[in-house]
């Protein structure tokens, strides 16, 4: 069995951050979303793992490399544009072949993995195997309806959703999946839909088995998934010190300060991980705060909230929180005359001040 992991597509709703950086690749808990899929799907035995990217491949590439880190080897396959997760499989098709595999939205995050799902969809070994979680919002999923436990219809993104369980970024197939690719039409969105493929296979009389997720999952598209995401991960973090926690400070709950960070007269309320190199002085980080490596958070406070490599935050006098703030962001507080907020901002920001 093979992995193919979809990691192309442009990110809108995550902008300004997207500008400049794949989707796939904001950290959570410090480590990019899209390692949480690789390792998922590495834990499942599988070692050939295809990665379909697009416009951001080269960064993407710089990040995983050769999959080696993880025991797995990936080969990287061009999708010339977003036309649809139908068609990120159809491009892949000549790298799958014959083989059954395991797709998986490199945005999405399943907490307690897909062992299980993988290992059910090896032993029964329906034409497609689908998971399903209850959502309270389903009109922004693909949703399925089910009749008897079977799968009777999905619908992509419908304005009056059947049911509420939603379609989980992780599907499995077997070479059918090509043929039914090849037969659909572009929805509404101008995309192949995964969803209408899978449809088409139902209307042929192909085997799809359904699984209903209990665990957490999250599809990190929004601001606000990606902050849950984060609370949720660093909520599982096993405390660590590794670099340097002075006297004056104190650190308290599952706290992770990676190796050559240093806590200067500051307090640190878990969960919360501190990533390498950074500096935290007269400060305080709250719960669920992700500080990526080289950070500086001096005279300021921080609480869930994830702050990406090489920013500072300085002397702000307030505390910054529910924020996404991207890579070497400076916040500070300007003392030059006349007193006036004084910014250089992308296209997109969100700036909510008090
Ligand atoms: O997250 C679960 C949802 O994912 C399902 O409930 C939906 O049925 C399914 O269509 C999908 O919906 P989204 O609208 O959230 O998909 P998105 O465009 O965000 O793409 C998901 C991932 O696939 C993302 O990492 C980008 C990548 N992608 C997307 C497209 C459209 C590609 O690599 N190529 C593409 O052409």
């Amino acid at each position: 069995m093979k992995g193919l992991i979809l990691s192309g597509g442009r990110g809108t709703r995550l902008r300004p951050i997207t500008y400049t950086a794949a989707k796939q690749l904001v950290p959570i808990a410090n480590k990019p979303i899209l390692f949480y899929g690789i390792e998922a799907i590495a834990a499942c035995g599988i070692t050939e793992v295809g990665i379909v990217v697009g416009e951001t491949r080269r960064e993407i590439e710089e990040a995983v490399g050769d999959g080696s880190r993880w025991g797995v080897r990936v080969t990287y396959i061009e999708q010339e544009a977003p036309l649809g997760l139908a068609h990120a499989v159809l491009v892949s098709e000549a790298y799958l072949g014959e083989e059954p595999f395991v797709m998986y939205l490199g945005d999405n995050l399943v907490k307690d993995g897909i062992v299980p799902f993988v290992e059910a969809f090896r032993r029964e070994a329906p034409h497609c195997q689908i998971l399903l979680a209850r959502v309270p919002n389903p009109e922004q999923f693909g949703v399925a309806e089910l009749v008897d436990g079977r799968v009777v219809r999905l619908i992509e993104k419908p304005a009056r959703p059947p049911s509420d369980l939603a379609l989980v970024g992780v599907y499995m197939f077997d070479p059918h999946i090509f043929e039914a690719a090849r037969a659909i039409a572009p929805s509404w969105r101008g995309e192949l839909e995964i969803t209408d493929a899978i449809q088409y296979l139902i209307d042929k009389g192909y085997t799809v088995h359904p699984h209903v997720i209990a665990g957490w999952w999250k599809d990190t598209g929004k601001l606000e998934d990606m902050l849950e995401a984060n609370r949720i991960i660093l909520d599982a973090l096993v405390p660590a010190v590794r670099g340097e926690v002075d006297a004056a400070s104190e650190v308290h709950g599952k706290v992770v300060v990676e190796a050559e960070a240093r806590v200067v007269r500051s307090l640190i309320r878990g969960p919360a991980i501190i990533g390498r190199g950074a500096l935290i002085e007269n400060a305080y980080v709250g719960p669920f705060t992700s500080v990526g490596d080289g950070v500086t958070i001096r005279g300021s406070e921080v609480e869930h909230s994830i702050i990406l490599e090489g920013s500072s935050i300085t002397d702000i006098g307030g505390r910054i929180e529910n924020s996404l703030i991207g890579r070497n962001v400076a916040v500070y507080r300007a003392e030059a005359k006349p007193r006036a907020y004084h910014l250089m901002l992308g296209d997109r920001s969100q700036i909510g001040l008090v």
